[in-house]
């Protein structure tokens, strides 16, 4: 079903949390979500409940894309840890700090293609399937956005996470770049987040979105809670962070739906 890669090669804007909200959302309506960590530095593995240590021996995104294996994957992915109930339909393919190097390990031509081919048959036994990315353009987020339907974009109101979205966007719209490289997904969302109302800049740079991507624009934003900050150290949704975020979650995945599965 819909591949959907998070990507903003800015860091810090939010791409792990969003596709930890959107997952448990999703699960929370009886969805089967599979959630592809390939960042290396792995936080969306860590909050899904799996260390560096207990993740050292184990099958990872990096084996799974250099081998552009199916199998490897099936064998890769792991259960959510959370708690609640629903995380029983979620499912992760955690990340290493070797992915970096692994997953480009006799890379050549096609070989941004590599993803793609390995998620073959999980898109046949997962509703969603999200892929997180790092922060960097790279060998990667090309494999991500090759393997994908379509692409959800997180940026804060700012002028350095905006930035990132029109250089993404000027990546899938180039000839040379994104479909050079056989990217088709396109943007299917661009979601507002750590926005701050009442402060100046923020109203400015939210309205410029708007003008620029406009329908394709997530509302509400997603205000800046220090509460989700906690979350994040922790294996548990950020939908713990309140129920101001439990209601956040609700539009995010009437907004995903309506975007990406119908
Ligand atoms: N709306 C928000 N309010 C407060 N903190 C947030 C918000 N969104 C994300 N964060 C926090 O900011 C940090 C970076 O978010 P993260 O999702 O890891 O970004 P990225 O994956 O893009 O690098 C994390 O600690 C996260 O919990
Ligand atoms: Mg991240």
């Amino acid at each position: 079903m819909p591949v959907t890669t998070v990507a903003n090669h800015k860091g810090g804007v939010g791409k792990t949390m969003l596709a930890l909200l959107i997952a448990a959302e999703l699960a929370q309506r009886g969805r089967r979500v599979l959630l592809v960590d390939c960042d290396p530095q792995g936080n969306l593995s860590r909050r899904c409940g799996y260390t560096k240590a207990e993740l050292a021996e184990r099958l990872s995104t990096a084996e799974v894309i250099r081998d552009k294996s199916p199998e490897l994957l099936a064998a890769a992915t792991l259960p959510c840890q959370w708690e609640d109930e629903f995380a029983d339909r979620i499912f992760v393919v955690p990340a290493r700090k070797e992915l970096e190097q692994r997953a480009s390990e006799g890379a050549g031509t096609g070989s941004w293609r590599r993803l793609n081919a390995a998620l073959a048959q999980a898109r046949d036994i997962y509703d969603d399937i999200l892929i997180d990315t790092p922060p960097q353009l790279g060998h990667l987020l090309h494999n991500a956005l090759v393997a994908s339907d379509h692409i959800i974009i997180p940026t804060e109101p700012e002028l350095d996470s905006i930035q990132g979205v029109y250089r993404l966007q000027e990546f899938l719209d180039s000839e040379e770049e994104g479909k050079a490289l056989g990217v088709t997904a396109s943007v299917a969302g661009v979601i507002i987040n750590t926005f701050r109302a009442r402060v100046v800049t923020h109203e400015t740079r939210a309205a410029e979105i708007r003008t620029t991507w406009g329908p394709l624009v997530w509302a509400p934003p997603i205000p800046l809670t220090v509460r989700l900050q906690d979350t994040s150290e922790f294996a548990e949704p950020p939908q713990k962070a309140g129920a101001d975020l439990t209601m956040i979650a609700s539009m995010m995945g009437d907004s995903y739906l309506k975007a990406v599965a119908a």
